[in-house]
């Protein structure tokens, strides 16, 4: 890891290897929701954008090495702390209604790595690794499409009715209430 940064090319490498940092933690963030999402098309979405993370990591190892660098391995505190954060609104939500806390944090996820990578992309293009920004550019529209896939269940789900209680469950006589159940009630 870089002590000083001294030029464009430092900064360059020490955020590659963050973002490296950044999908190794996202893919632990992705693996938890998993585990506790409640609806399955949930825990599928997020088994398979586990597997798009760590394609995601590759294709920034393959990028130092079409640099000719060896991998950095800079540290991501942002992800540390979205996972501290994801874990602590999980514990605190009732089962039923966790799905809403797991989205909103698989959202702020998606976006912060948009945000990484369209740096990456940009500064990649501008030091002429034209391949390099290629293989990111891979990445950060695999982020947008997630991004898109979670906002588009997170507003679903917002209008359904956020509860879930599967059928096959004992005790699945329960219903939304009607307030969350009813997507005219809040108009
Ligand atoms: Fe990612």
């Amino acid at each position: 890891m870089f002590e000083q940064l001294h030029t464009p090319e430092d900064i360059f490498s020490f955020k590659l290897g963050s973002a490296l940092s950044m999908e190794h933690d996202v893919e632990k963030i992705l693996a938890d929701l998993e585990e506790h999402a409640q609806r399955p098309e949930l825990k599928t979405m997020f088994r398979e954008q586990a597997a798009v993370t760590r394609q995601q990591a590759a294709n920034i190892e393959q990028s130092f090495a079409l640099l000719g660098e060896k991998v950095d391995d800079s540290p991501s505190p942002v992800t540390k702390g979205l996972a501290a954060e994801g874990k602590a609104a999980i514990r605190k939500t009732d089962d039923a209604i966790v799905d809403a806390v797991i989205l909103a944090g698989a959202l702020e996820a998606a976006h912060y790595q948009i945000a990484v990578y369209e740096v990456l992309v940009t500064n990649a293009h501008a030091r002429g690794a034209a391949d390099v920004a290629a293989l990111l550019g891979q990445n950060l529209a695999q982020e947008e499409a997630a991004k898109d896939a979670i906002k588009a269940v997170a507003t679903r789900i917002s209008t359904e009715g956020i509860a879930y209680h599967p059928t096959s469950t004992p005790g699945a006589a329960h219903t939304a209430p009607a307030a969350v159940a009813d997507p005219t009630a809040a108009r």
